[in-house]
């Protein structure tokens, strides 16, 4: 049998699915696990599936039926697993050999074992890989970061398993080191951000317009005909239609309400306290699956805390699907500008050469994110690739003159009655602040002035300053 082209290590979900997508597009695949149950599982159930696919017991076998230089990608979970794998494919591998890490790993892992395995001569890739099994199976978005001759051994291999929009592939280089991984965590930040704000609009629709699950489907499947158009509104208008087989009630009303997460949207929000980056959008979704998760303390928090009045007679004149639908669109443009700008300050503290208009173009098929507006966002950054924030985009001006006043309704409404809406309401907040010449920050400055002498710029003058802050009053005598 000739050598296979790449080696693939981890037959879970998505290794399995992109193996059996690089066989049927004619590569040569070779694959193994660290688990002995699942290569057996593989060679007994799956492998018909996956013709031209050659599965090894160990590792050493796998190098074995791989051609030179040989390439190796890991699809294992992230973490420690990953890191024995690489131990244990070093001493197998010579110069130019390359390790792929296909899973969501940190980026600051990705940039620590890519400079670790350029010492042994190994060049190195960290890839996110968005879109799930589907993707694995039909086509993914990738984001590629790490060693530039490692990416040009698999562009082909990559082009070949990466979603196609107008023929032009979704996978794509985008700067040395953590790059690949730091766009995957930023995609997964948008991703949670993005479900939260269709979470709060279900709950719009359902506890404040009191529609049924058909008509909130058919809400969303409009939806995703117009300007809000993505993968994720589709996704919903099919999930609020679907029936649970055992009581026929909404499938959705029998799922417990406390939100899960492995971390990478996370990551984002940390990589962006600590490039001090404003992203309160992304930060917020994180909080929000956290605050869903205290379920014990949520029932019994509603118990005792007091509750506004609600009406919802009334609130079906304040509020329509319509305006919800704009608060929608003002609100992930928010959420997108919250990302780009995040991803074009790694880009400057990492000395990335991370193109924004082409992260834009990769995510336009095969990823969770995938939307219409990614469209705008590529010429926005094709246009101006300085631009500072996607807010200042032209293209956004209309839209934001349109669906301001509705947004506003919006998350005004659901205050006022007591819905919680973090993500509608934090991406206005961050509208409202950017968009303001003048904030209230020369208090903040004040008051650090006041307790710890800080120091102020002031407007009229340059240099640093100190007030001579009024005493608190003595107390009259006795
Ligand atoms: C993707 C997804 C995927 C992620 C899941 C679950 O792009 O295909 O981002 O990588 O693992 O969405 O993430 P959470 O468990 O954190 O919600």
């Amino acid at each position: 049998m000739s050598k296979a082209t790449i080696g693939i290590v981890g037959l879970g979900v998505m290794g399995r699915n992109l193996a059996f997508q690089l066989a049927a597009k004619g590569h040569g695949v070779a694959v193994t696990d660290p688990w002995p149950a699942a290569v057996r599982d593989f060679r007994a159930a799956i492998l018909p599936l996956g013709e031209g696919i050659a599965v090894h017991d160990t590792l050493g076998d796998l190098i074995e039926g791989l051609a030179r230089p040989r390439a190796v990608l890991i699809m294992i979970k992230a973490g420690a697993p990953v890191q024995q794998q690489i131990d244990a494919l070093v001493p197998l591998l010579g110069p130019d050999d390359l390790i792929l890490d296909g899973g969501n790993s940190h980026y600051s892992d990705t940039v620590r074992r890519g400079v670790a395995l350029g010492d042994h001569g190994l060049r190195y890739l960290g890839i996110g890989i968005s879109g799930g099994e589907e993707g694995a199976r039909t086509g993914a978005s990738i984001m590629a970061g790490g060693s530039r001759e490692g990416y040009a051994q698999v562009e082909g291999l990559l082009n070949d398993i990466a979603a196609k929009v107008d023929g032009v592939s979704c996978a794509a280089y985008l700067g040395d080191g953590g790059a690949g991984h730091f766009v995957k965590a930023v995609h997964n930040g948008i991703e949670y951000a993005e479900m939260q704000l269709i979470a709060e609009a279900y709950l719009i629709l359902k506890d404040l317009l009191a529609l049924n699950h058909e008509a909130m489907a058919a809400v969303f499947a409009q939806w995703n005909q117009g300007a809000l158009r993505s993968y994720l509104i589709e996704i919903t208008a099919r999930i609020l239609a679907t029936k649970d087989s055992e009581s026929e009630a909404p499938l959705v009303e029998m799922i417990l309400d406390k939100a899960g997460q492995k971390g990478t949207g996370r990551w984002a929000a940390e990589a962006a306290l600590d490039l001090g980056v404003p992203a309160p959008s992304l930060a917020e979704a994180v909080s929000a699956r956290s605050l869903s998760a205290l379920k014990d303390q949520r029932i019994a928090a509603e118990a005792v805390l007091p509750a506004p009045e609600r009406s919802a007679l009334l609130v079906k004149e304040e509020l329509a699907p319509e305006q919800l639908g704009e608060a929608l669109l003002a609100a992930r443009i928010c959420i997108f500008a919250q990302g780009f700008a995040l991803m074009k300050a790694a880009k400057e503290a990492y000395g990335w050469s991370l193109d924004l208009a082409q992260v834009a173009r990769i995510w336009r098929a095969g990823c969770i994110i995938r939307a219409g507006l990614l469209e705008v966002i590529d010429q926005a950054y094709r246009e101006a690739p300085d631009l500072d924030n996607l807010l200042l985009a032209p293209g956004f001006r209309h839209t934001f003159e349109r669906t301001q006043r509705a947004w506003r309704r919006t998350v005004g409404t659901a205050v006022g009655y007591g819905l919680p809406v973090p993500a509608l309401g934090s991406a206005l907040a961050y509208f409202d602040t950017y968009r303001r010449a003048r904030l209230p920050a020369n208090l903040i400055q004040a008051q650090r002035d006041y307790f710890g002498a800080h120091g102020f710029e002031r407007t009229d003058q340059t240099g640093t300053f100190h007030g001579h802050w009024q005493d608190e009053p003595e107390d009259p005598q006795p």
